[in-house]
């Protein structure tokens, strides 16, 4: 393995700068405050941040909608402060990932500005632009936050795309000029010292150029891994990331396998690694989010198969329960209640030990939970009260109490609420008031809290990071499911030449008894979440207790 990949056995910590710490009591996180934090994160562990946008933007989608790629936001600091972050990070080993927006931008954007009602502007052809069609939208394609994703340009008579909100314009990628722009951009940060970039929907660069109605679905058949997206790729890749070694992680949305193996094949062509989201919708029925669902066990492992078994040797993914975008995993596949920190570590694990990298979304290594609002006016994210207004007042499909209970599972705040530090008023967070309620569970879940105690969630993960960086098969070998149809045990194997590695997660709070083959020169637990497991010898037959996990070495 090349010093270059440095990345294969790290762990990634990503910062949702908005939530996590506030330095000035403005109710807002902000650079100082990540800094503040830095000798926390190198207590744990992580190799490096992500760090979710600090750009210049309205903050209509809290950052991903960017207005200016070269400035930072005020509310968060100046580029003083962020130069001093990268600093700071650096000297304590700690690397930085900046997230690129680059399908959309804001349309406060001076690009979009000129653009907008003036055809002959230098920037027009930097958009999508296209004529109405029998007098309406130039397809039926949807936004991803609900509604037509075409927006009216009421000067020039002609529709402008915005596969998200009408505030974030997607940027035509055909046009030469931007594939420039985008590198210009992500120069400017790797000159600066920034060590890799994970790429915002970056397999939606590509539309495919016919712009037809979607007769079966919202339209993301025309624009999903589309039609030049890794030619885009390779030469963003070529001109950029190779130049400056930088480690790259691509968001990609409804992607699949195929197209993953070659976005982060190890010939380094296009990308480092991937994110993909088909894990995440084992609570999806059908596909559909905005309901009240449990989750499809079986489905679940079936999707982790599928991917650790397809990327072995030919991609490399990214391993995740949470990030902004998602509730929080406790509460989602575990239990947020009797058995929260157990099924936080067990859940921990179930990622932790398989291949790829592991990246933990703030607050996820002191396990908290979702904040279990019961009003709307308590949501801030834009889906949430866009998909409340669809369904609650337009299409009147559900009840204003259901739909209270959807966005207690699926809402995007569920993760956005202040990072807990601490049991003082708003959870140490900030002194003033918090842009999003803080959890009301602050008092018993907080950062001061575990660290205090050698038994915790954050040991824990603690823990795991090590144990990827001094154990090679974590990283090197290859995954099978055990028992795929096991309708409680998540039972996987790793296994290279020298090592066989075995790890048994129990998701549910009975008692379940299983018989495994333990056979080599020696066998022993390197984790488990039940202090009576580590140090004694693993028995072929085992009877795991609630949530319990248990991870077996075994030298052939
Ligand atoms: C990604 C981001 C999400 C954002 C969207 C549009 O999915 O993670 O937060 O709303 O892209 O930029």
């Amino acid at each position: 393995m090349s010093q270059e990949e440095w990345w294969r056995t790290a762990t990634v910590y990503q910062i949702y700068p908005k939530s996590f710490c506030d330095s000035n009591n403005k109710g807002t996180g902000d650079i100082q405050g990540i800094i503040s934090k830095l000798d926390y994160l190198k207590m744990l562990g992580v190799d490096a941040i992500w760090l979710t946008p600090v750009y210049q933007s309205p903050m209509i989608d809290n950052g991903y909608d960017i207005a200016d790629y070269y400035s930072i936001n005020p509310d968060f600091g100046t580029m003083s402060d962020f130069d001093n972050l990268l600093e700071e990070a650096k000297s304590r080993g700690i690397r930085l990932i900046m997230d690129i927006v680059v399908n959309h931008t804001s349309t406060q954007h001076h690009w979009f500005q000129s653009a907008l009602g003036n055809k002959d502007s230098e920037y027009r052809d930097y958009y999508i632009w296209k004529d109405p069609v029998n007098g309406k939208e130039p397809t039926n394609w949807q936004s991803k936050f609900g509604g037509n994703a075409w927006e009216m340009d009421e000067l020039t008579g002609q529709y402008y795309l915005h596969l998200f909100a009408k505030e974030q314009a997607d940027l035509n990628w055909e046009n030469p000029k931007v594939r420039q722009e985008v590198k210009d951009i992500i120069s400017f940060w790797a000159e600066k010292g920034v060590d890799g970039f994970r790429l915002d929907v970056i397999n939606l660069i590509s539309k495919q150029q016919d712009f037809l109605d979607d007769e079966k679905g919202d339209g993301r058949c025309f624009y999903t891994d589309g039609p030049r997206v890794h030619e885009y790729l390779q030469e963003i890749s070529q001109d950029v990331f190779q130049k400056y070694g930088s480690v790259t992680v691509g968001e990609m949305s409804s992607t699949t396998l195929e197209h993953c193996q070659q976005y982060s094949s190890s010939d380094g062509m296009e990308l480092s690694m991937v994110f993909n989201f088909h894990h995440l919708k084992a609570d999806y029925p059908n596909g559909q989010k905005w309901t009240k669902a449990p989750f499809d066990f079986i489905q679940l492992k079936s999707i982790f198969n599928h991917w650790q078994t397809g990327l072995n040797g030919k991609g490399w993914g990214a391993l995740f329960w949470c990030n902004h975008d998602q509730p929080r995993v406790v509460s989602r596949l575990g239990n947020d209640q009797e058995y929260r920190e157990l099924s936080a570590k067990m859940l921990a694990s179930t990622i932790h030990m398989m291949q790829g990298t592991p990246y933990i979304y703030q607050g996820e290594e002191i396990g908290m939970t979702n904040p279990h609002y019961t009003s709307i006016d308590q949501y801030r994210d834009l889906e949430s009260t866009n998909m409340y207004d669809i369904m609650v007042n337009q299409d009147k499909s559900v009840s204003h109490d259901e739909m209270i209970e959807i966005l207690d599972q699926k809402s995007r705040d569920n993760s956005r609420t202040p990072m807990q530090w601490d049991d003082s008023l708003y959870a140490g967070f900030s002194k003033g008031v918090p842009w999003l309620s803080v959890a009301n569970n602050y008092k018993e879940i907080n950062a001061k809290q575990v660290i205090e105690d050698s038994n915790s969630v954050f040991y824990f993960y603690q823990k795991l990071i090590k144990l990827r960086k001094d154990i090679d098969v974590i990283t090197s070998g290859d995954y099978t499911d055990l028992f795929p149809e096991h309708k409680e045990l998540f039972c996987y194997q790793r296994q290279n030449e020298t090592h066989r590695l075995i790890a048994i997660h129990n998701y549910y709070d009975n008692e379940v008894g299983i018989c495994l083959d333990l056979t080599g020169k020696e066998a022993r637990y390197i984790l488990s979440n039940y202090e009576d497991v580590e140090g004694s010898i693993p028995q072929n037959q085992m009877v795991l207790r609630p949530y319990e996990c248990r991870v077996v070495l075994i030298t052939k």
